[in-house]
């Protein structure tokens, strides 16, 4: 397993992955599957802000991502970020989730962050249970804060202290 900072050739492998999850569950709340031009925008954002963009490496091929932005915007927020991480459907349960969290945070230390936050699905029991096992405290449910499907959805929030 190799883990290293993504480039934009590994973008189409990342939209794939990103696609993957859209469709085929509730971990991220779009509308529709997102295109490379967004996903560009997104990473071109990420390297502007110096912010990391990581994927996990398996055989030559890209197999999951993860990456952290800012939590929220307003200056008193600027040491909490907030993480990603998603890995291919067929290569999980095999580490990669586990090895591209655990690189953000010597990540997030190098630029001076105090606490990473993550926003989970409720159903979304194999990152729950990663969060934990990687430290993170649950704060609590956010009931019913968003919609997929006609269906309310819930939002656990994490955080671990850097
Ligand atoms: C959540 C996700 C990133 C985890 O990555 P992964 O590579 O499958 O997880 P790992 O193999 O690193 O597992 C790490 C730990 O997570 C937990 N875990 C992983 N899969 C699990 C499952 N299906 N059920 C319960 N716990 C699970 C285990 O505690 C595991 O530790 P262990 O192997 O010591 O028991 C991945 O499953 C995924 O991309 N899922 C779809 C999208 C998603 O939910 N993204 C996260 C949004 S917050």
């Amino acid at each position: 397993m190799l883990i290293r900072d993504a480039t934009n050739a590994d973008l189409p492998a990342i939209l794939a992955i990103y696609n993957d999850v859209v469709t085929n569950t509730t971990a991220i709340y779009d509308q529709r599957p997102s295109t490379l031009d967004e996903r560009q925008s997104w990473f071109d954002a990420r390297g502007r802000a110096g912010l990391p963009v990581l994927v996990a490496e398996l055989d030559r091929e890209v197999v999951g991502f993860s990456s952290f932005g800012e939590w929220r915007s307003r200056w008193g927020y600027r040491y909490t970020v907030e993480h990603s991480v998603h890995v291919r459907a067929d290569c999980r349960g095999r580490g990669f989730g586990r090895a591209l969290i655990e690189v953000l945070f010597p990540r997030a230390a190098a630029l001076g962050m105090h606490m990473m936050i993550g926003h989970i699905d409720s159903a979304a029991t194999a990152s729950l249970r990663l969060h934990e096992k990687l430290g993170f405290t649950t704060i609590g449910t956010l009931r019913e804060v968003a919609q997929l499907h006609n269906r309310w959805l819930s939002v656990v929030a994490v955080q671990r202290e850097i």
